[in-house]
């Protein structure tokens, strides 16, 4: 099966063995003798070589239950994940108003802690259901998930974990998240001084869809690098050169750099070739402009590190997962 259709890149792969996931009783017969070489969801982090050998798993189990009608729900890991999102704030159940529109599944967003404009999906997680390879279903805690900025144990111990369905947990009233800069800046321009959930989710939408590209139209993958932590003497030694360098706080030792600044600065913005390239309009997004391979992805993806561990002597380390054999 070439997955082609499956992941946001649009890459080309031919899966050596596919398995559209259902029901979770096929998890006990016997297509799963063998560990996953990839388990896919909605295919929006992953950057997929030629070749995905052994067997790969299209989960598409999908539904949402409220198991309280209070702001609880267990929803089945195949769901769309801004569906979720919708769903629960047309229910008034708020809380994930700064987590809308990101693409993916909401299988897919333990294992790399999405989050975006001040807010993780860590935050609203009670228990991961998944099929443990070689031991059956398991309920996972938020503490057995070790979740950390766009990291889990589901991230760090791939094939072992199959995630089936995911519970959360809505049901408490906490303030808005505004303290991210351009949700103020867009409230205020839409002249907003007193915002509902809804209104924060509009600004979100508004301002994930000026920056970000739609991957129907231009394949990407989102961020395709972490923000990296460096210690605050090499931000103090980089601000001497570059006096408009942003930081994140995380502690005493160390800030978080925006990638995409770095990329940008380093004349990356825009940067590549017919195939592959940086967006436009948000350098630290990837895009494939038409024909791109995973090796065409990965050859520029060395090529926009190499050039930032030059100028800034930081290490960009990718946030995407690449899988599979290049020919
Ligand atoms: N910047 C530039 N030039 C660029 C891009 C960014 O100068 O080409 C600067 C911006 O002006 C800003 C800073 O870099 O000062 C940060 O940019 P932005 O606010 O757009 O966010 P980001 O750090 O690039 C992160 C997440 C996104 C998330 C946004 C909003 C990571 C790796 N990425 O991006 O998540 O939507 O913040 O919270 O943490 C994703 O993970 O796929 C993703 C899109």
């Amino acid at each position: 099966v070439n997955l082609q259709r499956y992941n946001t890149f649009g890459l080309p792969a031919i899966a050596e063995r596919y398995l559209a996931l259902t029901d979770v009783g096929q998890l006990s017969g016997e297509a799963f003798t063998e560990q996953p070489a990839l388990v896919l969801g909605g295919g929006s982090n992953l950057v997929l070589l030629e070749r995905i050998p052994g067997l790969t798993v299209h989960v598409l189990l999908s539904g949402i239950e409220s198991t309280d009608g209070n702001g609880r729900f267990r929803v089945r890991a195949g769901t769309d994940w801004n569906q979720f999102v919708r769903y629960t704030l047309e229910r008034g159940c708020p809380g994930m108003e700064n987590l809308i529109l990101i693409p993916g599944t909401v299988g897919a967003a333990p294992v790399q802690n999405i989050g975006a404009y001040g807010a993780e999906v860590a935050e609203f997680i009670t228990a991961v259901h998944a099929w443990e390879y070689g031991k059956g279903m398991v309920e996972l805690t938020p503490e057995d998930c070790a979740f950390g900025y766009r990291d889990s144990r589901f991230k760090r111990e791939p094939g072992r974990f199959l995630i089936t369905a995911v519970d959360f947990n809505l049901s408490e009233r906490r303030p808005l998240k505004l303290e991210y800069g351009a949700i103020a800046e867009e409230l205020e321009r839409a002249g907003i001084t007193d915002p509902t959930p809804r209104d924060v989710a509009n600004a979100v939408t508004h301002i994930r869809r000026s920056k970000l590209p739609d991957w129907f139209f231009l394949g990407n993958s989102g961020s395709f690098f972490k923000n990296p932590v460096v210690e605050r003497s090499h931000y103090g030694n980089l601000r001497e050169t570059y006096a408009d360098l942003p930081a994140y706080p995380i502690d005493d030792a160390y800030v978080k750099l925006p990638a995409g600044w770095l990329i940008d600065r380093a004349g990356l913005r825009g940067a590549g070739n017919e195939r592959v390239g940086t967006y436009e309009r948000q350098a630290l997004v990837m895009v494939n402009r038409g024909g791109a391979s995973g090796g065409d992805i990965l050859a520029f993806s060395r090529h926009v590190q190499e050039t930032v561990a030059e100028k800034f002597g930081v290490d960009l380390e990718p946030e995407v997962q690449v899988v599979g054999n290049q020919d």
